[in-house]
């Protein structure tokens, strides 16, 4: 089956000549409905240059990205704001909200851009924010709202077109751990709820509990995959030898686990979200 959004041998060199940086070193792996990929690594690693490249943002230097098979990173330049509006949302550790709008005028001008018609944006947008859990706050302005909040109808705007994946670069890196936690359980039930793919580079220790592939970046390169990774994916290759066959053992066992970390089937409606 094809993935959702795979990167090949995906390589990124800024500068020219003899200071060239490479930021990210044939990187290959992918991510499917409804599950977390995390990467980690430390600053300077190459985490949002994979990002920006995986979101059709950065065009990389060699490799290839691919979105449900097709070859984004091949596409001419003014494909790619379409590309980029229909399929991901992003989140960033700044939450970049307007400071004078309030949450649910943050969230409707999204919609706008997005072209919903104006007598529908502002019920999309207290939806939007009620998904966020944050049906209270649609009044208020970011200045009144706690870190996490703001985290939230950042969120709440990046899902303004329904996104099929999100890229969440450090999304909870200025949030104390209890806000941080509630934005990390965010994802995972849109994960499993609505079969959105997530794909999040985080520092934080605890974004390992709530993500399906854990993977390690180290100068741009990638760590193989975690057993985790081979497990959600027992098709990704044939079980040949011992440590496969354990993988394939982890996968039954992880069909059994709780469903809050078990990826659910995708379903479109929007009605599943609902808490
Ligand atoms: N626009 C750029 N021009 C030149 N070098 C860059 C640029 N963006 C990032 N880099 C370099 O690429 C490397 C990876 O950066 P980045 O992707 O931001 O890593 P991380 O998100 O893991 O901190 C770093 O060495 C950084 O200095
Ligand atoms: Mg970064």
């Amino acid at each position: 089956m094809v993935a959702l959004l795979e990167a090949r041998n995906v390589s990124k060199r800024y500068g020219q000549g003899a200071v060239t940086v490479t930021a990210v070193d044939s990187v290959s792996f992918a991510v499917d409905r409804g599950q977390i990929a995390l990467i980690i690594g430390p600053s300077g690693s190459g985490k949002s240059t994979l990002l920006s490249m995986l979101g059709c943002i950065l065009r990389p230097t060699s490799g290839a990205i691919l979105l449900e098979g097709e070859e984004v990173s091949a596409l001419p330049d003014r494909d790619l704001p379409k590309i980029r509006r229909a399929s991901f949302g992003f989140v960033f550790q700044a939450f970049h909200l307007f400071p004078f709008l309030t949450a649910r005028e943050n969230v409707e001008t999204a919609l706008r851009l997005h072209h919903t018609p104006r007598q529908m944006r502002r019920t999309q947008a207290i939806e939007l924010l009620a998904r966020c859990g944050l049906e209270e706050r649609a009044n208020f302005y970011p200045g009144s709202l706690s870190g996490g909040e703001q985290q939230r109808v950042a969120i709440a705007r990046a899902l303004v077109a329904d996104p099929r994946i999100l890229l969440a670069d450090e999304p909870t890196a200025s949030l104390d751990s209890a806000n941080g936690d509630a934005v990390f359980a965010m994802l995972r039930r849109f994960a499993n709820e609505t079969g959105k793919a997530v794909v999040m580079a985080s520092h934080d220790p605890k974004a390992r509990g709530f993500a399906d592939q854990v993977y390690t970046l180290t100068d741009g390169r990638i760590s193989p995959a975690s057993p985790l990774t081979l497990a959600a994916r027992p098709s990704a290759r044939p079980i040949r030898d011992r440590r496969a066959v354990q993988f394939a053992t982890l996968a039954e066992a992880i069909e059994k686990l709780d469903p809050v970390i078990r990826p659910r089937p995708a379903t479109d409606s929007a009605q599943a979200l609902r808490p």
